[in-house]
């Protein structure tokens, strides 16, 4: 039965239109996002839970013409938003759920997911599909342009032991999704775990 993503679709889309207005100052953390992934010219990349298309510039710059670029993102308004960027330019939209990306597997040769796991209903499986689409060796990046502790006060919340992306939390979730994660960095900045597809 399909997953009902009605609260995160109705929530993003309250807040498509003026998404990127809300969060100006956080291009130069996705450059160092795309950067710390590190896909090559020629790559084939996945932005999962893409949003507004705010990484598609740098996935386009790092991969270059001869590169693709995909953004898949299950609410429609966000998409949208993304189209009036101008963000289509840099790659194909897809309006997707990423626990069923319509991609066969081993396609791609990294994931970005900026501010996506948060919102996953089932990360473990979401993440194992990811890890399917991918191929091994591939790379995952999970960022976020603050790290956890500031988007906790942000959202007048207290971090508890239990959050996703804590690293004794995250390790095992990936390990169980055929990720092995290499680089943890949860800092005020930005959050970033890269990880490696399993063979
Ligand atoms: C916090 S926003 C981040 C958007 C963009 N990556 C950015 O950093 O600006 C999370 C995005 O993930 C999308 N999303 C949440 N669950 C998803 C799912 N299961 N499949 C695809 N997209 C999803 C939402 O629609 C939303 O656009």
């Amino acid at each position: 039965m399909a997953d009902d993503h009605t609260h995160v679709q109705e929530f993003f889309t309250a807040r498509a239109m003026d998404w990127d207005a809300r969060f100006p100052d956080d291009g130069p953390a996705f450059d160092e996002a795309v950067r710390s992934l590190g896909p090559r010219p020629g790559d084939t990349v996945l932005d999962a839970g893409c949003g507004t298309g705010r990484a598609l510039p740098a996935l386009r710059a790092a991969v270059g013409p001869r590169g693709t670029v995909v953004g898949v993102d299950l609410t429609a308004a966000m998409l949208e938003s993304a189209v009036r960027a101008g963000r289509g330019r840099e790659g194909a939209l897809v309006l997707s759920d990423v626990a069923r990306p319509p991609f066969g597997s081993q396609v791609f040769d990294a994931v970005l997911a900026a501010g996506l796991v948060s919102h996953l209903s089932r990360p473990g499986p979401d993440l194992a599909e990811l890890a399917r689409v991918v191929r091994p060796g591939g790379r995952l990046a999970l960022f976020h342009p603050v790290g956890r502790a500031a988007l906790a006060a942000r959202h007048g919340r207290r971090l508890t032991d239990d959050d996703l992306r804590a690293e004794h939390n995250l390790r095992p979730l990936l390990a169980c999704s055929g990720w092995r994660l290499d680089v943890y960095a949860d800092e005020d900045e930005r959050f970033l775990a890269l990880a490696v597809r399993l063979p």
